[in-house]
């Protein structure tokens, strides 16, 4: 294949020189890939639940909820079957709620409408909820072995430099460039290993900051190295500063147990249990109310604790109060006791609460 000339960039590779990339890259990945779970296997099912808790999150803490989440619902349809709240339970901690409630979603899809399989036509698998161009191709790739291109952050970074792509990390421009690279590259055999290896490759070496060149396999042939312009690439998107919220939680207990409010569905964290929670400064947000719900109340006396909590563009500094509940509080309200908060979905915040708690505090209600 020649170079296209109506490209959008100049250095597309010749057929020889991908044939060397892809025969390094492969051997070093042979040599060097992580041994995870979801490695050893070529279950679509389990590899979908992988790649969805992979999005936005470390391989490190991803390895125990993905033995956790695959023991409750080892396939599409017991995922399927499942109430939301459990599924929910099962993803507490990883953060971005709508991929557990997609996964399910697209597990009912895979039920109806694929005999519990997921699709091996790349069309019908950019039809299920959630499954987008870069989890179609990993899914795939890794268990069918389809040859389905792929780019994520890892991949993006990995090209940008080795081809000497200067664009902005996640712009339009730059993420066609390296799909169109992708998709030049991805072998006939062995799809999912390339993938996982520009991926490892991003991840293990080709790190955002201090990238360890000395140890990478391609260091021959960088672009970005041999302009010594590694650690300008991809050029970083401009960031909006986070916004401060000022935020008050109540600790409310009543015997043993404690008032947890759960948040409403089409609201950001919907279905996620929270301790009561109000904005008290920084301006207006969706996230909180401003005002306590009728009946609930602080208790005059020092905090029970402060933390602070990332959350979208939102930094979150949290007070937690004792409190008090009088009358009725609505359906969103529920007593937990301790031992049920384990199993349950909480927010991150409410996590992080309860875990600073040096010991349940004394009762008020
Ligand atoms: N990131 C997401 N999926 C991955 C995989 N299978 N290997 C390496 N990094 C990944």
């Amino acid at each position: 294949m020649t170079a296209v000339t109506t490209s959008l960039f100049p250095a597309l590779p010749s057929p020889a020189r991908a044939t060397r990339l892809r025969s390094r890259l492969l051997g070093w990945y042979g040599e060097n890939a992580r041994d995870l779970p979801w490695r050893r296997t070529s279950d679509a099912y389990a590899i979908l639940v992988s790649e969805a808790m992979l999005q936005q999150t470390q391989v490190a803490t991803v390895v125990d909820y993905y033995h956790r989440f695959l023991k409750a619902f080892p396939d599409a349809r017991s995922l399927a079957d499942a109430k939301e709240e459990d599924v929910l339970a099962l993803w507490s901690g990883l953060g971005y709620y709508r991929r557990a409630r997609s996964l399910q979603s697209a597990a009912r899809v895979m039920v109806t409408e694929h005999a519990g399989h997921f699709p091996m036509d790349p069309k019908a698998a950019l039809d299920l909820p959630g499954v987008g161009r870069y989890t179609a191709g990993a899914v795939l790739s890794i268990a069918h072995g389809l040859p389905q291109a792929l780019v994520d952050g890892n991949v993006e970074r990995v090209f940008s430099r080795f081809f000497g792509l200067d664009g902005v990390s996640g712009s339009r421009e730059l993420v066609a460039q390296c799909w169109e690279l992708a998709e030049l590259l991805v072998p006939q055999e062995r799809a999912g290993d390339w993938n996982q290896a520009l991926m490892e490759l991003g991840a293990l070496i080709c790190t955002p900051r201090q990238a360890a060149c000395a140890e990478c396999p391609l260091k021959r042939s960088c672009q970005a190295r041999k302009d010594g312009r590694v650690s300008e690439l991809p050029r970083p998107k401009v960031r909006v500063a986070a916004k401060a919220l000022d935020v008050e939680m109540l600790l409310i207990r009543r015997g043993s147990r404690i008032l947890l409010e759960q948040r409403a569905d089409g609201q950001a964290l919907g279905g996620l249990w929270q301790l009561p929670t109000r904005v008290i400064g920084g301006g207006g947000s969706r996230l909180f109310d401003g005002e306590w719900p009728h009946g609930l109340g602080a208790v005059d006396g020092p905090d029970l604790g402060r933390l602070r909590h990332g959350i979208m563009r939102f930094t979150i500094r949290a007070r937690l109060r004792l409190g008090t509940a009088r009358g009725r509080k609505g359906s969103a309200f529920a007593w937990f006791e301790a031992e049920q908060l384990e199993a349950l979905g909480l927010t991150a915040m409410a996590r992080k609460a309860l875990a600073g708690l040096k010991e349940w505090p004394p009762e008020t209600d």
